[in-house]
């Protein structure tokens, strides 16, 4: 009789590759972490109706993370069967994301509550360091867990903290205690200009006129004539980048960054929250002028309101027939400040680490999907509709100290009223804390960061540099997203300088050494009495030099601007 090579010979034992040795001693199932029914029912019913494309794994892991208040090994494993990945892959992108509590088998998953003080620069300056320590005494941990984060965007009304999904302005103990016992740990929405009201004064008609019959080069030409400039930072001419994209054939994507993360900035939240219709006519605009098969809009995760305000118009732009079902896919980030850099967001919406890419191939060439995609801010596009509703007067027509064009200032710090203040794009300082109504009581200004972190901190007697693009680099600084924070005599700019490089070194993906080890390097040096100042001008060089991303590349700004403007505290 002929034996099957993995049946056992007749009486010479089990035969080479045979895995089973004897009777009762074979695995009884796979190696591995198995399958549990219970975890994989409960990811199931969370994916019901969804599909399980790649992409979606952050979505997905949101959906988990928000029923049972993290993510086990149990349900990783189940949602790993579900999207055909291995766990590993699941992991790596959870553990990436500060908004995502991954438990292993034995671990004890964190409590139901959760609060995030944010401890970024403006937050500080109000006391976010003795909240938090206030907080850590006052309450059980067992109940609440306290957490630090980076700017919740909310910086005018400091400190701010996040309980569940409600976020404290000007927070205490006390107002915490109150919304622990009344349970409200929701999202509160404000007062909007909802579908309904911004096409009734005729929100839409540009948009549906230019589809029917537009030019997309006379729009772009529009634009190009206002000033427009990328509003996210980098200030790059904003139709020139139409072309761009147009230039590739083929499908391409839109993608708006919405992850507003630069310590500071509020301008977009601020947008967001009262007219979202502006910006939402903005980008279909945009895609409309580069035919983008579909627009995705990236949210950061720390605007719940924002969300549900996009959630809920983005459904009434489907139900009034001006956009198809699924045209716009709206996204939430995860708690990682680099998802702003417009690469790594990229590959946040791929469902990846946000780690940023090597260019070239610029995104405008090889985006998402690896598809030609354009690439906007949220305030960029609500100008684009505003220059289209109203004409390119709308920026260009503003003139002050040789710059043309208005500017969002986020303002926070020690001024009397921080706010969002529209202002002309050649405002300085002065004109800025003037508009504010001058600097709090008992406050004499000393000091200001004019463009979050990355820009680091200028003395007060650099009062009249129009804050611009362009008109700070040759001062070692630059506008970014024009987060201005004023600080006192009552501030230390060393201490500032170190919580900047502290978000820093946070919020660093880590793919880059020089970033990675840079940031962590110059926080301990900058935690020293006296700075080593060799020691720290040869690491700004070197990150300077050899980072991948802005993010490393302009770290060392605080490091070297207060050892030019303040070497009498370091
Ligand atoms: C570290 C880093 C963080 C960034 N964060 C943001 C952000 O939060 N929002 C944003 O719109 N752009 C951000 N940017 C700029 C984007 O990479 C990109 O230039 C921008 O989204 C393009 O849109 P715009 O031309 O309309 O400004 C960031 C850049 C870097 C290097
Ligand atoms: S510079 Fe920093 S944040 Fe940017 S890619 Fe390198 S490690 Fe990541
Ligand atoms: S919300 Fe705290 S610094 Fe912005």
């Amino acid at each position: 009789m002929a034996l099957d090579e993995n049946t056992k010979t007749a009486g010479d034992g089990p035969k080479k590759g045979v895995w089973k040795s004897g009777k009762g001693k074979g695995r009884r199932h796979t190696k591995g972490r198995q399958l549990e029914d219970q975890a994989w029912d409960e990811v199931r019913a969370l994916l019901d109706g969804k599909n399980r494309d790649r992409d979606l794994l952050i979505e997905h892991m949101h959906l988990i993370q928000d029923e049972y208040g993290h993510l086990s090994a149990a349900h990783i494993r189940a949602l790993a069967e579900e999207m055909r990945l291995s766990m590993a892959e699941i992991y790596e992108v959870a553990t990436f994301y500060a908004h995502f509590d991954v438990v292993k088998e034995g671990e004890t998953p964190p409590p139901a509550l959760t609060i995030r003080v944010c401890d970024s620069l403006s937050c500080e300056l109000a006391g976010a360091q003795q909240l938090k320590a206030a907080l850590e005494d006052g309450l059980d941990p067992a109940e609440v867990r306290v957490l630090r984060a980076p700017c919740m965007g909310r910086c005018d009304t400091a400190p701010v903290l996040e309980l569940g999904h409600n976020h404290i302005d000007n927070a205490t103990p006390e107002k915490v205690q109150a919304a622990i016992d009344a349970q409200d740990t929701h999202a509160h929405l404000p007062d909007y200009e909802t579908y309904q009201a911004y096409a009734a004064t005729g929100g839409y008609e540009t948009f549906k006129d230019l589809r029917a019959n537009g030019n997309w080069e006379e729009v772009q030409e529009k634009v190009l004539a206002s000033g427009l400039r990328g509003l996210g930072g980098a200030g790059f001419p904003s139709g020139k980048k139409w072309g761009f994209v147009r230039a590739n054939a083929g499908t391409r994507y839109l993608a708006v960054n919405g992850d507003e993360g630069e310590p500071g900035t509020f301008k977009d939240r601020w947008y967001l929250e009262r007219t979202p219709h502006l910006f939402l006519e903005g980008m279909l605009i945009a895609a409309w002028a580069v035919e983008a098969e579909k627009a995705f809009i990236y949210m950061r995760d720390e605007y719940p309101a924002v969300l549900e305000i996009l959630r809920r118009e983005i459904a009434a732009l489907e139900a009034a027939g001006i956009v198809e079902p699924g045209y716009i896919d709206l996204r939430r980030g995860a708690g990682a400040y680099i998802c702003g850099e417009e690469s790594a967001m990229i590959e946040s919406i791929e469902g990846k680490r946000g780690m940023p890419r090597h260019r070239p191939p610029f995104v405008a060439q090889v985006g998402i999907f690896g598809k030609p995609t354009l690439v906007h801010n949220v305030e960029t596009l609500h100008w684009v509709a505003r220059i289209c509703r109203e004409g390119p007067e709308v920026l260009s027509s503003t003139e002050k100290n040789g710059r043309k064009g208005l500017r969002s200032y986020s303002v926070s710090g020690r001024v009397a009223n921080p706010g969002m203040y529209l202002l002309p794009a050649g405002s300085t300082i002065t004109d800025i804390i003037e508009a504010c109504g001058g600097m709090a009581s008992g406050h004499s200004f000393k000091a200001y960061q004019p463009g979050g972190p990355s820009s680091g901190l200028l003395p007060a007697s650099m009062n009249d540099i129009p804050l611009d693009f362009d008109t700070l680099q040759p001062h070692g600084s630059f506008i970014g997203s024009a987060a201005v924070v004023v600080l006192s005599d009552h501030d230390s700019a060393k201490a500032a300088a170190l919580n900047m490089l502290r978000f820093f070194e946070d919020e660093s993906c880590g793919q880059c050494t020089p970033c990675r080890v840079g940031c962590e390097k110059a926080v301990k040096l900058m935690q020293k009495d006296s700075w080593d100042q060799g020691l720290l001008e040869e690491l700004s060089t070197a990150m300077v030099d050899a980072s991948i991303c802005g993010l490393g590349q302009a770290a060392p700004n605080p490091i070297r601007l207060v050892m030019k403007h303040f070497p009498d505290e370091i």
